[in-house]
């Protein structure tokens, strides 16, 4: 079977209208559900990255085993959705961002495949083991972020290109000292996913891009950050956070692909 695309659904984000076929995939790293459905004529493969129920908390996530599921399939591009707080006053709960940069304090993940001679075919056909050190110039993919920014700005009231993903360890959220320090760092957006799957994705030569949906203002700059109030806010715009990535994947011109993710 080959599936050109690939969704991880994030935080509030557990399902595509469109009716699919659901599989289990066997991995190196553990079994993946994944739902498999049509976008126009594009075979896609959806995942949902906390589970059906929201089961699995951000630091639990079996990363590894979802960017593998994705790949083996044949996936060559992965647009995910996250939920985020935001370290800007212009850019208020509410708005989709797609960054551009990441700054990694997440700990206690595996970080990568490439340990214990891990070896792989990735889809453009070359074989990657041994030593990887991938190159993170362009961590979120150009070709899938442009075309995620010009269907965002066509759906939803306020969306936002570029911004520095601050990714922390969770499941608690931030001190107001953190976030005062991560924007000192140049940090934008602060959520608790978005880097394992973009640094694996990378590893297997997959595009991979997220869009962000701003749920509450990061701590410090709001009264309190509640589980609720995430999930109220994403539940108001999953509809058109799911409409953004369903006309990204039908628009996308493949051929005009100017990134370089599987180099
Ligand atoms: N911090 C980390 N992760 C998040 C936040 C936050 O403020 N909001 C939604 N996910």
């Amino acid at each position: 079977m080959t599936v050109e695309f690939g969704i991880i659904g994030g935080s509030g984000f557990y399902s595509i209208s469109s009716k699919g076929v659901e599989e289990n995939i066997e991995t190196p790293f553990g079994t993946v559900a994944v739902n498999i459905f049509d976008i126009n004529d594009r075979k896609v493969a959806f995942i949902t990255r906390h589970g059906l129920k929201h089961s699995i908390p951000p630091h639990l996530v079996n990363y590894r085993a979802n960017i593998f599921a994705l790949h083996s399939i044949g996936v060559k591009q992965i647009i995910t959705s996250s939920a985020v707080g935001s370290m800007k006053e212009e850019i208020f709960p509410g708005s989709f961002v797609i960054p551009d940069q990441f700054i990694d304090f997440t700990i206690g993940r595996p970080k990568t495949f490439f340990v214990d001679n891990f070896e792989v075919k990735l889809n453009n056909g070359s074989i990657r083991k041994g030593v990887v050190h991938v190159d993170l110039s362009e961590p979120y993919c150009p070709h899938l972020r442009d075309e995620l920014f010009i269907q965002s700005k066509k759906i939803a009231k306020n969306a936002f290109n570029n911004g520095v993903y601050v990714c922390t360890e969770g499941p608690r959220f931030e001190t107001p000292a953190e976030i005062s320090a991560f924007k000192i760092l140049g940090g934008t957006l602060v959520g608790m996913t978005s880097v394992s799957e973009c640094v694996l994705a990378r590893e297997l030569g997959i595009c991979y891009s997220t869009i962000c949906l701003v749920t509450n203002f990061a701590a410090g700059m709001q009264e309190k950050i509640s589980t609720e109030e995430v999930f109220a806010v994403f539940k108001s715009k999953v509809l058109e956070l799911e409409e953004i990535i369903v006309n990204t994947i039908a628009n996308l011109e493949i051929s005009a692909k100017n990134c370089s993710c599987d180099k």
